[in-house]
């Protein structure tokens, strides 16, 4: 289907798809079209060019869709890129077929092809889409956006409700988006870290707001490798939800660590005064940044809100025993620092050096491309723990498609469900989860350079 034309695509769609699909998402109404493109953004200050990117409906972030939990979502990828594409809808746990993993769940969409996604949102929160297929370059240059699921009911009462998709760009000094996406150095280190940062595309994104006022802010991290050390200034409140999901008890908001692809919902008061500026920052090895900033104009209300109480919880199948989980153990290796000699590629051993002319870099349990055997195959339901090493020099934040899981500490509590999971290095990790959404699903570093260099595997869910 990937590969048709539009024409073409139409003409199966009045046939079988449409046919094959109908009892599940009704009738086929015309449904909207999302077109990835390029287009120019203000990403640097005044003074300097646009900047020639590739996004969404020509803009950057491309359109937040926002949809009630429970509805559908319908938007028709219209490939006119030069390279093909996919859209993969980061977290939401949808049916595999509309998951967009070019390779596993469908074919690339060539240029000039679409390919239609329509799915309904089991979960509320916060999450987003991107490319997956080749995504190291295109999200690198401005391919992405969010998908906001809103609560049925129970929703917070707040007064501002902001989506703010944080983004690291390598730009060169005429504010154009700087080349080499291939570059083995960055894929065997951090990944492509950049040198500007924006949210919601702008390098100094600001607005008004009241003193007292309550908001809800919702982070993506939508960088390529950048790791955020966020911390409020004139804010006090919560984190109330990880990577879309509810946590059971806010916790209160100090630093929050937000790695590539993570989310989180927070609910802030601006205590900041009138006149004031509040701000998110962000302190990294580079530097601290200004990730946004807050004017304090008027007041709202003079005293402090009660505490924001939890979110509606999602409807997320229940851990079962952990002993007796089906199991799987995932080694992680390679890159810069690293121990490693060599790994299997295209089933022979190779050493570093071949493998890193080769594109590889990295390898899950001694392996570098991606394995024709899922790492784990789970029956429908099943309760699966996967204990994961981090034997690098090299933090990365692991990603699941198709579910939530929760981490399981070495005196076997758990902790809140997310979809990605950040690493140190040198860590092991236990995660779990229950395998209820059926079909073939990735799990892979989210640094873009990391998974193209060698951090991918898949299981199935049969
Ligand atoms: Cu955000 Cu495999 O993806
Ligand atoms: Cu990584």
């Amino acid at each position: 289907m990937a590969l048709m034309t539009r024409r073409r695509f139409h003409q199966t769609l009045l046939g079988t798809t449409a046919f094959l699909c109908a009892p599940r998402i009704g009738r086929a109404d015309t449904p909207a079209d999302l077109v990835a493109r390029a287009g120019r953004a203000r990403l640097a200050p005044a003074g300097y060019p646009e900047t020639e990117v590739w996004a969404y409906d020509g803009s950057v972030p491309g359109p937040t869709l926002r949809v009630a939990r429970g509805a559908r979502v319908s938007r028709r990828l219209v490939n006119d890129l030069p390279q093909a594409s996919s859209v993969h809808w980061h977290g939401i746990r949808i049916d595999n077929v509309m998951d967009g993993v070019a390779g596993l769940t469908q074919g690339a969409v060539e240029p000039g092809a679409d390919f239609l996604y329509d799915f309904t949102v089991p979960d509320a929160g916060t999450y987003w889409y991107h490319p997956h297929n080749r995504s190291w370059e295109q999200m690198a240059r401005g391919l992405y956006g969010a998908l906001i699921v809103d609560e049925a009911e129970g929703a917070p009462d707040v007064d501002i409700d902001e989506v703010l998709l944080l983004d690291d760009w390598r730009l060169t000094e005429d504010a154009q988006i700087a080349g080499g996406f291939g570059n083995m150095h960055d894929w065997a280190h951090a990944g492509r870290i950049g040198n500007w940062i924006t949210v919601n595309g702008d390098g100094a994104w600001s607005r008004t707001v009241q003193h007292g006022a309550r908001m809800r802010l919702r982070l993506v991290n939508t960088a390529n490798a950048r790791i955020f050390s966020l911390e409020a200034r004139g804010l006090e409140g919560w984190v109330v939800a990880l990577d879309g999901m509810p946590l059971e008890t806010p916790r209160p908001l100090g630093q929050l660590a937000l790695a590539p692809a993570q989310r989180a919902d927070l609910i802030v008061d601006v205590v900041a005064g009138d006149g004031e500026e509040a701000m998110l920052v962000s302190f990294e090895r580079d530097g601290g940044y200004a990730i946004a900033a807050f004017n304090v104009d008027g007041v709202a209300r003079a005293e402090r809100l009660p505490a924001a109480g939890p979110l509606p919880p999602n409807p997320v199948a229940a851990l079962g025993s952990l002993e007796t989980a089906r199991r799987a153990e995932l080694l992680m290796e390679g890159g810069a620092m690293g121990g490693m000699r060599g790994a299997m590629m295209n089933g022979r051993m190779m050493d570093m050096r071949d493998m890193a002319s080769a594109g590889k870099v990295w390898a899950f349990n001694g392996m570098a491309d991606m394995p024709d055997a899922p790492l784990i195959q789970a029956d429908r339901g099943e309760t699966v723990r996967i204990s994961i090493t981090n034997d690098t020099a090299w933090p990365h934040a692991m990603h699941l498609h198709g579910h939530h899981f929760r981490k399981v500490g070495t005196d076997g509590t758990v902790g809140p469900l997310r979809d990605t999971l950040l690493m140190n290095r040198g860590e092991t990790a236990d995660i779990a989860f229950v395998a209820d959404n059926p079909g073939d699903w990735l799990l892979h570093c989210h640094m873009l350079e990391h998974s193209a260099g060698g951090m991918m595997t898949w299981l199935r869910v049969a």
